[in-house]
């Protein structure tokens, strides 16, 4: 009989979870497309931005860091599937505790449907675990709330926004 926990692992033949590396450029910013517009984006500012994540590093943490971008690659094919980010905020209350964030959740259109939405969350928060974060947050339209509480996420607060 197959369990709901084999069903959902991850098949490591097919793809690979990591951090993003800037040769992802043309299918990084490609993937995003189904979240909103990305816009211009050249390379070098796409190479600039990914050296700035890779420098920050967490408090008293130097092996962990503040920004988080991950994709899921097909092996196969060498291409980005997925991409999501975990920012960590240092803060002052809890003693100096950190919050996660999510943002940016895109899973290729041709991949959705295959459980890489929900692996790449779950790596996003043994992440932030590791890390130390206390908890992790994350905005989301009405329609995916489904897809979150399926990683164990539970509806909280009010987003609220100012737009420039
Ligand atoms: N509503 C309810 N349940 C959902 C939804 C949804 N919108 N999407 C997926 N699910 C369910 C699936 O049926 C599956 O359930 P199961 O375990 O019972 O089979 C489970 O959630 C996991 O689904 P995945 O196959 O992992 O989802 P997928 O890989 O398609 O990724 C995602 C979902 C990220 C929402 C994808 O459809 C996508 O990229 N959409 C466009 C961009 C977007 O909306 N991103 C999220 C923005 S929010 C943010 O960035 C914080």
């Amino acid at each position: 009989m197959t369990t709901t926990s084999e069903t959902k692992k991850l098949n490591t033949d097919i793809y690979e979870i990591r951090r993003i590396k800037a040769s992802d450029y043309e299918d990084v910013t490609k993937t995003l497309t189904v979240l909103t517009t990305v816009g211009v984006v050249t390379k070098e500012k796409f190479h600039k931005l990914l050296n700035y994540w890779d420098s920050v590093k967490l408090p008293d943490r130097p092996d962990e860091r503040m920004f988080n971008p991950l994709v899921i690659v097909n092996k196969k094919t060498g291409k980005v599937v997925a991409t999501g980010m975990l920012l960590i905020e240092p803060k002052i209350i809890h003693e100096c505790g950190f919050v996660g964030h999510i943002e940016d959740i895109a899973v290729a259109s041709s991949e959705q449907g295959k459980n890489l939405g929900y692996h790449l969350i779950r790596s996003l928060v043994e992440t932030g675990k590791r890390s130390g974060c206390y908890k992790i947050i994350l905005d989301c339209d009405a329609k995916n709330i489904g897809f979150y509480e399926k990683s164990d996420f539970s509806k909280a607060g009010i987003e609220m926004q100012i737009r420039f």
